[in-house]
């Protein structure tokens, strides 16, 4: 069956998500699609592939729809796809509500459909090198933190950066989250664009996370503790350092650097692959639920203390 895709949504990620899907073999971009109709006309010549007024449109002749908009219209463009049995690879944060993500989640499950979600870092070789060591983490620590870039500002930096190790923490520890606290500051938005949070799991494991969009630099990263071994995983340079205990005061300092990282194409792969039976998406639409619901928890406690919803 020919594999047709279509990208809604042209900005900062759909232009990526564009310039992979153009080099896939076997694969046809069946149309593109922006409210912006200039940006849309322009992206058409710049990679020679139909330009559709509406997303409405652009679904009609697809498979499979990469969905790269802002957050709160996820909901309605990928229930739209799903009703068509059209495919759905959605933009992490899956969805504004939990309530939202369950319902596409449960509709692709009834239509025996892939909803793939973008939280690309799971893809992160330097972190699937240390995931095949990893046994029992009792802390985490994460930190994604940039210079305020003006996107994504419909949400707050939990749902914009936090949401990407809130998904990797999950699928970290092996417990439930029995504990929560965190707080946040409000910097160049009305929202909160810095965010510290704990979470306590019912397994003993212990993260602390770190988001802001209004830092001096740039930085991913993620370290993991065990009892005789942790794991630092630099997620922006591909790099893993892991330092063991060899007994005697002693640690052994081992670094290993993972070329070749293209997390987005790598996703884009897995949920062509996955549209066409051949293997099980890397994140599905529950991992995206998930994360939201842990999410919100931390949203709502910190609106808690400050007395008002952001
Ligand atoms: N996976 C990642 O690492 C990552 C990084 C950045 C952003 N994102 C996510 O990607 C999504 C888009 O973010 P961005 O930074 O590219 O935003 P952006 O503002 O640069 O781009 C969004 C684009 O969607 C278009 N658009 C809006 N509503 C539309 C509609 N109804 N139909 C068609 N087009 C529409 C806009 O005109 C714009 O061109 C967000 O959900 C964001 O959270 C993910």
């Amino acid at each position: 069956m020919p594999v047709n895709v279509t990208l809604i949504g042209l900005g900062h990620m759909g232009r990526i998500h564009l310039s992979k899907l153009c080099t896939f073999e076997g694969i046809t971009v069946s149309g593109i699609c922006d409210i912006d109709a200039a940006r849309a006309r322009e992206c058409s010549e710049q990679y020679s592939v139909p330009v559709f007024p509406g997303y409405q449109e652009a679904i009609d002749s697809a498979t499979c729809a990469v969905i790269a908009t802002p957050t709160e219209s996820h909901y309605s463009i990928a229930r739209q796809c799903l009703e068509r049995g059209v495919h759905v690879f959605l933009e992490k944060p899956i969805t504004v509500s939990p309530g939202e993500a369950r319902e596409l989640v449960d509709m692709a499950r009834a239509k025996g459909l892939v909803l793939q979600v973008g939280h690309l870092e799971r893809l992160n070789p330097a972190l699937t090198r240390a995931l095949a060591s990893i046994k029992k983490p009792l802390f985490i620590e994460t930190r994604r933190i940039s210079p305020f870039t003006g996107r994504s500002t419909d949400v707050d930096v939990v749902l914009d950066l936090m949401i990407h190790d809130l998904d990797l923490v999950l699928s970290l520890s092996r417990g439930i989250v029995k504990d929560l606290s965190a707080d946040g500051i409000c910097f160049a938005t009305d929202r909160y664009d810095t965010v510290n949070a704990r979470i306590e799991f019912s397994d003993g494991c212990v993260a602390n996370l770190t988001a802001s969009r209004v830092a001096g630099h740039r930085e991913r990263s993620i370290t993991i503790y065990e009892e005789k071994t942790t794991f630092y995983v630099n997620l922006m340079q591909g790099k893993l350092v892991t330092v063991t205990s060899t007994g005697n005061e002693k640690t052994d300092i081992t670094e290993y650097i993972c070329e070749q990282m293209d997390p987005v194409k790598d996703e884009l792969l897995q949920f062509i692959m996955a549209a066409a039976g051949n293997c099980a998406p890397s994140v599905t639409g529950m991992d995206g639920l998930k994360a939201l619901e842990l999410a919100n928890r931390i949203r709502d406690h910190i609106a808690g203390k400050h007395g008002a919803a952001h």
